[in-house]
Order: structure tokens, then C-alpha cells, then sequence
């Protein structure tokens, strides 16, 4: 079996450190705060919430809800989520609990029917039965307030609310979330740059309403103990050189070296030990394999953005980007084209960018497919 996950929920011995991070969020929940919690894209996040979940003192103590709403794009989705993942989580739990929770959405109680095999009533709420969203959404708060346990409800990607087009949502959901003293909130994004704008700035209603973590890699020493002894655990060897470099190709960047090393698990000879060459060798295989996906993705964009994303992928970490420095040292069009072509790109997820006080610094948001724009331009 491969210790490297790469799907799923990682369990708990192939999870890896997180421990400071881990103790503090427990703490942080336990002592009824909500937490805004960011990093960049697959750094770890969701994982680390799982992992959370199921510390003894959460799991035994509280009822513990997840959901990502990156798909949605109204209020309606949001409740229809937030619900069905109320009435999944309490499923396994028995029919009084699914029913104290039924009891409370009085708004869809038309759209619930019974399932004659378990006796329980099935939750296939549609989209279009959610016709007065603030009510329902007014009935799940309330639930959670009554819900017999103290509740933590995780919502990944909660910038996406800044985009439905409702425009009261942020001071609606704030104002639910004001008033809660049975459930803890976690709000969860890689968008940091919108997130935070959300949580610190006076005018915005969920100022100063979380208390802040930003999730950066995991310690070089730590995940190259963590790899070397995953190798050892199934009998095999994977040189401490090896693991230095898995972590370095990508900057300890979580998933990246973490996908590096299952496919070097997966695919190389379990009787030899894996050296450097056979890391650097994995990674070929691995790009090559994602070659088809990444043409895609450049046959999709247009010259300008192109040439846009070539130029960031070879500096990396670009900084400056709208200067006449960088247009002239990568032949680019101009500056305005520049900075029209980055917009497009980050809208489409394929850059990202962090801040370092007032400089904007750009890179790849795909770390593979910036080894890959690497090695094709
Ligand atoms: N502590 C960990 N131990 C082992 N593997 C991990 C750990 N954290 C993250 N990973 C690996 O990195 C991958 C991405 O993690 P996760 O989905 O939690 O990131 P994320 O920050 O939520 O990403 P996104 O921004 O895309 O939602 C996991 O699927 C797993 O392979
Ligand atoms: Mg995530």
C-alpha cells in the first residue's frame, strides 16, 4: 500500500507533522473562537481540518461539519450544501438525530421523503426547493444552536461567497454567526488576498470576527523524516539526498512533493534503493504523463497570455511584472498587456500571487505545470 496519499482523506499515520498547527486550532475551537484559516492552493488545508476532526477531544465532544462551496455561486447552493452535509454527518448517528434536524427546516419540509427500506427520512432536497434561502438558512442556524453537542462547521473556499450575487450574504451570515454560542465556524481559503480583505478590514462585517492562521509548508527536516521513514516502514530505502531534493524541486510546496514521492513509490524498483537520478526521473514521467492535459491548457490561451505565463514560469517567484524591466527581458509586448494578460490568467486559476507588503509577487499556481512550462519553453 502507498504511504503517500494523494487522494482522500489521509489517515492518520501517512499524515504527516502539523502537530503546533493541529494544537493550536483545538485549543483555539475550544475556547469558542472562529478561525480563519489560509494558505496557498495545496499546502494542506482540508487535510489538516480532517485531522482536526478527528483529534479525540473534537471527535468525542462536538459535531463536526465540512463543506467546500467552490462550486456554488448563490445563497441558494450554500444552504442546499450547508444541509446535506448536516443530514449526511448525522445519518450514521440514528433517526433522532436526523429527525431533530428535519424538525427544524420547516421552509423544505415538502421536500423530504421517507425511505421505506431504513425507516429514515432521505434528504433529496433539490436546488429548486430552496425558495427562501434566508429562512432556511435561518432554520439550519438554529439547528445548530439546539443541536445536542457543541457544532464546528468548516467552510472551505469562503471567499467564494464574496462573488454570489446576493449582495447581503457576508452581513447576513454574520449576523447568524454573531449570535451562535453552540457552533464554532472555520473559514477556510487559498485566496488569502480576498479573505483577508474580508477579515480586516473595519468596514467589512466579519471584521475581526476569526482568529487568524496562515498554513506554510511543512519543516524540511521534519517531512524528509516523515518520507524517509514511510520508505522504511514498507521495507525500503529512500536516501536522505533523495527526500532533500523531492522537497526542494517544489519548495516543501505539500502536494507537489508529496506526489513526487507516491509515484516514486508506485513505480520504482522496490529492491533498489531511490537515489536522487530516480527522483529527477519520476518527475520526468510524471510531467510527461501530464503533457497532454498542460498542451490543453496552452492551446486554450491566447498569444499574449502565453507568453505572459512563460515569462513568470522561468523567473518563478516574478516580481515586477508590469515593469519595463521585466517586458524587456522576456520580450514582451508592453506593460498594459502585461498586466491585462496576468488578469485573465489569475482569473482562470492558472497564476496566483502573494504579498509581501506592498509588492505583488506572481508565480504558476500549478508548481507541475511550471516545471513543465519550464522544460517545453
Ligand atoms: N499533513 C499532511 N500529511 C500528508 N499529506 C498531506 C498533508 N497535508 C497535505 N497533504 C497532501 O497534499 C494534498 C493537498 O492537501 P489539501 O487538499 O489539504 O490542500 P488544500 O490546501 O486544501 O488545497 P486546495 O487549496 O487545493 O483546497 C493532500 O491530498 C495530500 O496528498
Ligand atoms: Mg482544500
Amino acid at each position: 500500500m502507498n504511504p503517500f496519499y494523494i487522494t482522500g482523506i489521509v489517515p492518520e499515520p501517512f499524515f504527516c507533522d502539523r502537530e503546533k498547527e493541529t494544537c493550536w486550532l483545538v485549543q483555539t475551537l475550544e475556547n469558542k473562537a472562529n478561525v480563519l484559516l489560509t494558505s496557498p492552493r495545496r499546502m494542506g488545508k482540508t487535510q489538516l481540518i480532517r485531522h482536526v476532526y478527528a483529534q479525540p477531544s473534537i471527535k468525542d465532544n462536538y459535531f463536526t461539519f465540512y463543506i467546500d462551496i467552490y462550486p456554488t455561486t448563490s445563497l441558494q447552493e450554500l444552504v442546499l450544501f450547508m444541509g446535506k452535509e448536516i443530514y449526511s454527518s448525522l445519518v450514521s448517528k440514528g433517526k433522532t438525530f436526523i429527525d431533530r434536524f428535519l424538525s427544524c427546516l420547516r421552509s423544505l419540509t415538502g421536500s423530504f421523503s421517507y425511505d421505506p427500506a431504513s425507516g429514515l427520512p432521505a434528504f433529496n432536497v433539490k436546488l429548486g426547493d430552496v425558495q427562501s434561502p434566508e429562512l432556511t438558512l435561518q432554520e439550519i442556524f438554529k439547528y445548530l444552536e439546539q443541536a445536542g453537542k457543541p457544532c464546528i462547521f468548516a467552510i472551505d473556499e469562503f471567499q467564494q461567497i464574496a462573488r454570489y450575487p446576493e449582495k447581503n450574504v457576508e452581513a447576513l451570515l454574520r449576523s447568524y454567526v454573531q449570535q451562535m454560542s453552540n457552533c464554532q465556524f472555520i473559514y477556510a481559503g487559498s485566496n488569502r488576498h480576498i479573505l483577508e480583505n474580508m477579515f480586516l478590514s473595519p468596514a467589512k462585517p466579519f471584521y475581526n470576527s476569526a482568529e487568524q492562521m496562515y498554513l506554510d509548508r511543512i519543516p524540511k527536516d521534519v517531512y524528509v523524516d516523515f518520507a524517509i521513514r514511510r520508505f522504511e516502514d514498507a521495507g525500503r530505502i529512500l536516501t536522505s539526498e533523495a527526500a532533500n531534493l523531492a522537497y526542494d524541486l517544489f519548495e516543501g510546496h505539500t502536494y507537489y512533493v508529496h506526489n513526487l514521492l507516491h509515484n516514486a513509490f508506485a513505480y520504482l524498483d522496490p529492491h533498489a534503493a531511490v537515489c536522487e537520478q530516480d527522483i529527477l526521473k519520476t518527475l520526468s514521467d510524471l510531467l510527461d504523463e501530464k503533457d497532454h492535459a498542460f498542451s490543453a491548457i496552452m492551446n486554450r490561451i491566447n498569444y499574449q497570455q502565453k507568453e505572459t505565463i512563460v515569462a513568470i514560469a522561468k523567473e518563478g517567484k516574478a516580481v515586477g511584472v508590469t515593469s519595463v524591466a521585466f517586458v524587456k527581458r522576456h520580450a514582451l509586448k508592453s506593460p498594459s498587456s502585461v498586466q491585462y494578460a496576468i488578469s485573465s490568467l489569475l482569473d482562470a486559476q492558472l497564476l496566483t500571487y502573494e504579498t509581501a507588503g506592498r509588492v505583488k509577487i506572481f508565480s504558476v499556481a500549478d508548481r507541475f505545470f511550471e516545471k513543465w512550462i519550464i522544460q517545453k519553453y
